[in-house]
């Protein structure tokens, strides 16, 4: 079985990682193509290494730009590739441009696509991730479902069973693989002078949070009164970082903030494990703050990861309110949630390569 696998923004770093370890030993000839899409050392090759991610075959380089100038410059390059490598399936991530461009060019090449995390629904048509994950939903051959709850999104819309695989979350995959080597060798605790349960952890870089100027204030003044009680570390997307100072309150965040620079995936892990909560509005560390256990403020509002609200580990906290109250909210402290098990049990990574092999292995090369 030949793949090529695309990938381009560092969730899909975390997330093929997991997926690259069960593909170890298992005949599959894997072409793995980085679109560029996330360039910089901390936001893409730090991942390579800290996961054992061979480094990629191909990378196209396309780096940033808008919705429309990204994906073509990606839909030029993979069909390319794709011609070149002339691979059984191909093999995509998520919900980035990086994720919909690999489709499309695969697609109208005649070559079948997987999709890992697919019938995720945030029911918000104004995210770009809902429109991309939307469009390749609607033309993958293989949908691998995380939860039971995105299975049953795709049935509802129509997709036949033959295309469905409850498959398990791969970052949870990740999640346990990761968790005693964040115990055991990141020093980022100590260099940062944080204490166990001592601090709170954000990340932010939606872009319904980053180009509204009057959330985007909203969210620093709450985080920046909320440290006033408790150290706040905050992790900065280089996106946010643009966005804050584009206002004018990047200097003043940064003196009662720990704002510090996008960190690797393994210190990542440890500040998580530590936080006392955890505010943000990304989907992955959502749900890494439920696999250990941290209460956690989605600064968003509404999210795909419902189950998480209903069990009472998570709580939705849009920054549309004033921030004082957004700040009482992210120091409350509160009970730990229903013990569920939504993701899996932390071996997607081999079911979807065991499907990979049943559905395309024997498939004869065209
Ligand atoms: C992208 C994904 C989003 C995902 C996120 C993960 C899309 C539409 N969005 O959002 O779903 O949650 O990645 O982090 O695909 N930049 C740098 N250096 C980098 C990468 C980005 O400086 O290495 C800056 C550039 O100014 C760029 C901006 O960040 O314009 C946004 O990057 P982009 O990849 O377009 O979108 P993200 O916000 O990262
Ligand atoms: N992450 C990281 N360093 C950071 C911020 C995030 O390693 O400074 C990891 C995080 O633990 C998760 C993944 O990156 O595994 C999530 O990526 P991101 O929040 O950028 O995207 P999303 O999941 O929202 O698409």
């Amino acid at each position: 079985l030949k793949l090529c696998s695309v990938v381009g923004a560092r969730p899909q770093f975390v997330k093929a990682g997991a997926v690259a370890k069960a593909m170890a030993g298992s005949g599959i000839d894997d072409v793995l193509i980085h679109t560029g899409q996330h360039y910089d050392f901390n936001m893409s090759e730090v991942f390579f290494r800290e996961l054992d991610l061979a480094p990629p075959a191909h990378n196209l380089g396309v780096g940033s730009g808008s919705h429309a100038v990204q994906t073509a410059r990606m839909l030029e390059g993979l069909e390319l590739l794709f011609e070149r490598e002339r691979p059984d399936a191909v093999l995509v991530y998520g919900d980035t441009n990086s994720t919909l461009a690999a489709t499309l060019a695969a697609v109208k090449l005649g070559i079948p696509v997987a999709h890992v995390e697919a019938g995720l629904r945030s029911f918000n048509r104004t995210m770009p991730e809902e429109i991309n994950r939307t469009v390749a939903d609607s033309v993958c051959d293989l949908l691998f479902a995380p939860t039971v709850e995105a299975m049953e999104q795709l049935r509802r819309e129509g997709q036949p069973e033959e295309r469905i695989r409850l498959s398990g979350d791969v970052m949870y995959d990740a999640a346990l693989m990761t968790a005693d080597l964040a115990r055991r060798q990141s020093s980022i605790l100590d260099r940062l002078g944080l204490a166990e349960k001592g601090f709170l952890l954000a990340t932010i870089h939606r872009a319904e949070n980053t180009d509204d100027p009057r959330r985007l204030r909203v969210l620093i003044g709450a985080l920046e009164l909320a440290a006033e009680a408790l150290p706040v570390v905050l992790p900065l997307h280089p996106r946010t970082r643009a966005a804050l100072d584009r206002l004018g309150i990047l200097q003043k965040a940064a003196r009662r903030l720990k704002l510090i620079e996008p960190v690797g995936f393994i210190d990542m892990v440890r500040l998580e494990m530590a936080a006392r909560t955890i505010a943000t509005d990304s989907g992955g560390v959502q749900k890494e703050a439920f696999f250990y256990r941290v209460p956690c403020c989605v600064l968003r509002n509404e999210t795909e990861w419902r189950e998480l609200l209903e069990a009472g580990w998570n709580r939705l906290l849009p920054p549309d309110d004033d921030p004082r109250a957004m700040a009482a909210e992210l120091l409350a402290e509160r009970p730990a949630g229903r013990d569920i098990t939504p993701y899996g049990k932390g071996d997607a990574g081999r079911i979807i390569v065991e499907t990979l092999l049943d559905r395309y292995g024997r498939r004869s090369r065209a």
